[in-house]
């Protein structure tokens, strides 16, 4: 494809072919001038810190020339819109664009506009899709887990509602057929739009918890959310967040993921964020060698 909007529908092949090649970059087999002469650009509307930034990483890393657009600071300041910035940074001649936007389809949409020889990456729109932080979720897994996801279980937990990352880790879960996919999380916050699927649904973390391999657990989007979702942060807790007591439930060698930024004490305690199951880190890190390896199957040849 020219483009990487979402993770669903991406075959297995092609889902393992780009996290294969992730692996060889994060082992540091890579061509410094792979991406020489294409200019690429990230293009933010909302903010981040690890998704824009190991962008720019990844991008400099295999050669490319790097522009960062930070809309706080640009001419959409005075009511220019996503469609005309996109375009007259194409007409400077940049052909990657790694788009982030508060809109659910903003970067599809953008997609329908853009010369044939331009690649879009979505780097998280509205509640949608957020694919590379799937499939860096997805890297994660398999080095800590083997590539055979079948005997898995995997649990969810939190906000899934507003989340993006959610939406992109389900996918990629199913289409690496993954054993058992567990959600949890407060019925105001988990979506009934079909999203869950095939998964066990529960409001029980200790049940949610118990002999699972990996919990994969969410930020709570305060910024997406109405008012009176969750009755209190310290309630959410209580129910919902991870401490190093209720891990003790999960599989010995469970390993405790998120997607950052953490908020601390509130889905997730210091202990455990810090704690020696945690990948959080890692995460972070195969979030560069991911990146690479999508900009280079979009922008390369
Ligand atoms: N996980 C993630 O997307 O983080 P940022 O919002 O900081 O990019």
């Amino acid at each position: 494809p020219r483009h990487l909007l979402t993770l669903d529908g991406l075959p297995f092949d092609a889902l393992d072919a780009l996290l294969t090649r992730a692996q060889a970059f994060a082992d540091g087999h890579y061509d410094r001038r792979a991406l020489d002469g294409i200019a690429v650009c990230t293009l933010f509307f909302e903010p981040s810190t690890r998704t824009r930034m190991s962008f720019t990483l990844a991008a400099q890393r295999l050669g490319a020339d790097v522009l960062n657009f930070d809309a706080s600071t640009s001419s959409t300041r005075k009511g220019e819109t996503a469609l005309d910035t996109l375009k007259n940074l194409e007409a400077m001649g940049v052909r990657g664009f790694v788009i982030r936007h508060h809109e659910d389809g903003a970067v599809a949409a953008l997609s329908q506009h853009v010369e044939l020889g331009t690649a879009l990456v979505n780097a998280g729109d509205g509640r949608s899709a957020h694919p590379t932080q799937g499939l860096l979720d997805m890297l994660t897994l398999r080095q800590a887990k083997g590539h055979d996801f079948s005997k898995l279980k995997v649990a969810i937990v939190g906000d899934v509602k507003h989340s993006r990352v959610a939406r992109s880790d389900l996918q990629a879960l199913r289409t690496l057929g993954t054993g058992e996919i567990r959600v949890c999380g407060p019925a105001s916050l988990l979506p009934n739009d079909g999203t869950l699927d095939g998964c066990v649904v529960s409001h029980d973390l200790d049940a949610a918890l118990d002999g699972v391999d990996a919990a994969m657990m969410l930020r709570l989007q305060r910024e997406r959310m109405e008012e009176g979702l969750v009755a209190s942060l310290d309630d959410y807790h209580r129910e919902f967040g991870l401490t190093a007591q209720r891990l003790t439930r999960a599989a010995p060698d469970a390993v405790v993921m998120h997607p950052g930024p953490i908020n601390r004490g509130v889905e997730i305690t210091d202990e455990v964020a810090d704690g020696p199951q945690s990948l959080i880190l890692r995460q972070v890190s195969n979030g560069v060698a991911v990146r690479m390896a999508v900009l280079e199957a979009l922008l390369r040849g």
